[in-house]
């Protein structure tokens, strides 16, 4: 195939910290109750980071069970990236300091951030790396602690949310197999329906931003909901299309978790059946960059895939973007 390599998933490894937060938990913080969360969303519970974990935590956990997947050790590792929009600190960057925890001396490193379709665009980017030959292994890995940005007086978003790490080790795999196709897409005017305003340089940290709320997600939910619902839809046609299959060739469809109505449209679109759908959104909620990796991740514990399989992983999130990508197993 046109003398580029082919790129795929060599290692899987997931981690959620213990504490385990439920709707009747939140009945007690707001004025909220299981029946509307789990109606409304799916979710019944979500992880939430003990007080001394941070983001580069729980991604260290998923990715040294995703190195002992691939059967390698962390020097092999050619490229580290995280995606997140809950870094530990504005820099160094989370990856750089993985790369430290795990002694990956010959990884370069770098954050990216595409929110929770920040694990897609990080797949696309490091396949581009080993397709052309510049490097052969690489570890991305999806990372949010979204409980540190949440406020847990709100009742439209605190629900909504958890935290994890879903981490995959990719390299070259035989010809035919891995990924066939991805499409990436931004709508950046869609930008403040989603989005933490403050501690940047546009509004940098001031005793009014944070009496202001400014460090906080804000979401719009119902235009977010809408944009989601569309652009699950169309990126799932374009990366068919340019993988050169249809909606009867998926095996296994691997959505962002973010809400279970979005998850269903999207499987009505595909005509697709229950068992072809992984759904984890009521264990984990919606855990941003880590949501795509973790449902993954759990399908590969469970023998959900099998060799020669046809995989589509597809997600949304602040930017606004969206990302989707076709991979045979
Ligand atoms: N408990 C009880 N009532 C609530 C709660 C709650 N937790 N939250 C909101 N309500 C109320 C609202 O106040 C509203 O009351 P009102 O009619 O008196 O004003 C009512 O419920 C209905 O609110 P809607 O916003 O219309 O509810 P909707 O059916 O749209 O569901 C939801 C809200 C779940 C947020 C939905 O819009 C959604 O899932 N949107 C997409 C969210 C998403 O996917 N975000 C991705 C984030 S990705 C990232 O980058 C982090």
């Amino acid at each position: 195939m046109n003398g580029l390599r082919a790129v795929g998933i060599i290692g899987t490894g997931k981690y959620v910290p213990e504490k385990i937060l439920t709707n009747s938990d939140l009945e007690k913080m707001v004025d909220t109750n299981d029946e509307w969360i789990v109606s409304r969303t799916g979710i019944k519970e979500r992880h939430i980071a003990a007080p001394e974990q941070a983001t580069s935590d729980l991604a260290y956990e998923a990715a040294i069970k995703a190195l002992e997947s691939a059967g390698m050790t962390a020097d092999q590792i050619d490229l580290i990236i995280v995606a997140t929009v809950t870094p530990d600190t504005f820099f160094p960057s989370t990856a750089c300091i993985l790369q430290d925890k795990l002694g990956a001396k010959n990884a370069a490193a770098f954050d990216l951030s595409a929110a929770c379709s920040g694990f897609v665009y990080s797949l696309a980017t490091a396949t581009n790396f080993i397709k052309t030959g510049m490097y052969n292994n690489a570890l991305i890995i999806g990372a949010d602690c979204l409980s540190r940005i949440t406020d847990y007086t709100d009742r439209n978003t605190c629900v909504l949310f958890g935290d994890g790490a879903g981490a995959v080790v990719i390299g070259e795999v035989p010809e035919g197999r891995g990924f066939q196709s991805f499409d990436l897409g931004a709508e950046g005017s869609g930008g403040p329906l989603l989005n933490l305003a403050g501690g940047g340089s546009r509004l940098p940290s001031s005793p009014e931003t944070i009496q202001d709320k400014n460090h906080f997600i804000y979401m719009n939910g119902r235009e977010v909901f809408k944009f989601a619902v569309r652009v699950m839809g169309s990126a799932t046609e374009a990366v068919l299309t340019k993988a050169g299959k249809t909606k009867e060739d998926i095996d296994l469809f691997v959505p962002h978790q973010a809400n279970i109505r979005i998850i269903q449209s999207a499987m009505n679109r595909l005509d697709l059946p229950p068992e072809k759908c992984i759904i984890n959104v009521d264990k984990y909620a919606n855990t941003s960059a880590a949501s795509i990796p973790l449902a993954l991740v759990e399908a590969a514990e469970q023998n959900r895939m099998k060799e020669g399989d046809t995989i589509l992983m597809v997600g949304f999130g602040g930017g606004l973007t969206w990302g989707a990508c076709v991979l045979v197993w």
